[in-house]
């Protein structure tokens, strides 16, 4: 089946109340064990490539791998998209490769560092919006701002510094008409999000519902959802690596967030982590061995478990099947006669 619009997987998951896990690739063995895991628990999926993959993969690359995911897994609903686009053109050029789904990250300025003011990001993302939907490709904006640098991307800082304002977040979703919402609630890219077990005071799950009862209709994202399990912790450190000591999101708590509105669970650093920890085990236990395959094997099993376990999880799992994948062109026709509507004022009017 051809790659599969976001929207749709994300409208089909409101209907059947879980959420959908977009993992981060970068080559050929992480989209091959998002598929294998996809395949054996039957589950809709979204593969997602940052601006940092799309360089690193020359950007053909990874759109090729992805036509040949297509290809290989056509009983499986998956959609390409754009994680943490920048600027205008980082998502036009997104699409004209073939993406089905953009995030206009404009919480942030095009350096990926600085925060933006409100009217600018409102700006961007609705220039974006009017852009992709022309084309019938969905778009995720965000309003607030994550912690913490990945890959020279972020604004760092602890995650509490620019959670969202729930007002903010009905006025971003009203004048951009955004298919998703990413938010900001205390958590940070990578593996150090929390010294200790979060709790309430640094992971605003009471703002995420909050926001989800103001804007029941719009598909909220989690970013920086990685649970940094300690056995993959341990598994790194055992072997060579150095890794403070550090905690992720725990999974209950996106379960909780599923409930309440949250559709899109973005996991990368939990994949690193897996990748990682099976290559240094070959290695370590192996030293002679120097045949890339013997430790990328590994590697993608581990991350196969990993993202398998995500989708159990988060219970796309099963709903593979559900539904007939919408083109591109319908879904373009949904956004100029309107039945794709999502601001709120506008939304269920067709
Ligand atoms: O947004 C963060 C993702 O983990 C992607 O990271 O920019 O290092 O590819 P990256
Ligand atoms: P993690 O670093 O928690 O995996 O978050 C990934 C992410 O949000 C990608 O956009
Ligand atoms: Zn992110």
């Amino acid at each position: 089946m051809p790659l599969v619009s976001m929207r749709q997987l994300l409208d089909e998951a409101a209907k059947g109340g879980y959420g959908v896990g977009a993992f981060n690739v970068n080559n050929m063995e992480q989209i091959q064990a998002i598929m294998e895991a996809a395949r054996a628990t039957q589950s809709p999926v979204i593969v997602q490539a940052s601006r940092g993959a799309r360089q690193y993969s020359q950007d053909n690359f990874l759109y090729h791998l992805m036509l040949a995911a297509a290809e290989l897994y056509p009983e499986i609903p998956v959609a390409m998209h754009q994680d943490h686009g920048n600027s205008f053109e980082t998502c036009k050029s997104a699409i004209a490769l073939g993406f089905t789904s953009v995030m206009m990250d404009g919480s942030l300025k095009a350096d990926g560092k600085t925060p933006t003011d409100f009217e600018e990001n409102v700006e961007v993302t609705r220039k974006v919006v009017e852009y992709a939907h022309e084309r019938g490709v969905t778009v995720e904006g965000e309003i607030g701002v994550l912690g913490g640098i990945e890959d020279g991307h972020g604004a760092g800082g602890t995650g509490l510094e620019h959670v969202t304002d729930p007002d903010q977040a009905v006025e971003f979703a009203e004048r951009t008409g955004v298919d998703a919402l990413a938010i900001a609630i205390g958590t940070s890219h990578g593996a150090y999000k929390f010294s200790k077990k979060p709790d309430g005071s640094v992971l605003k799950m009471d703002i995420l519902i909050e926001i989800h009862k103001r804007l029941p209709r719009t598909h909220l994202v989690m970013h920086g959802s990685s649970s940094v399990p300690k056995d993959l912790q341990d598994i790194v450190n055992k072997y060579g690596g150095h890794l403070k000591e550090t905690w992720g999101v725990p999974v209950e708590e996106i379960q909780l967030g599923i409930q309440h509105g949250v559709r899109k669970i973005n996991v990368d650093t939990d994949n690193r982590l897996a990748i990682t920890g099976a290559i240094r085990k070959v290695l370590f236990e192996n030293p002679e061995k120097f045949d890339p395959r013997d430790y990328n094997k590994p590697a993608r099993e581990a991350m196969q478990k990993v993202v398998a376990e995500r989708m159990t999880q988060f219970g796309q799992a099963g709903h593979a099947g559900d539904y007939t994948p919408k083109t591109i062109e319908e879904m373009r026709e949904g956004y100029l006669d309107g039945t794709l509507e999502t601001r709120p004022s506008l939304a269920g009017a067709h």
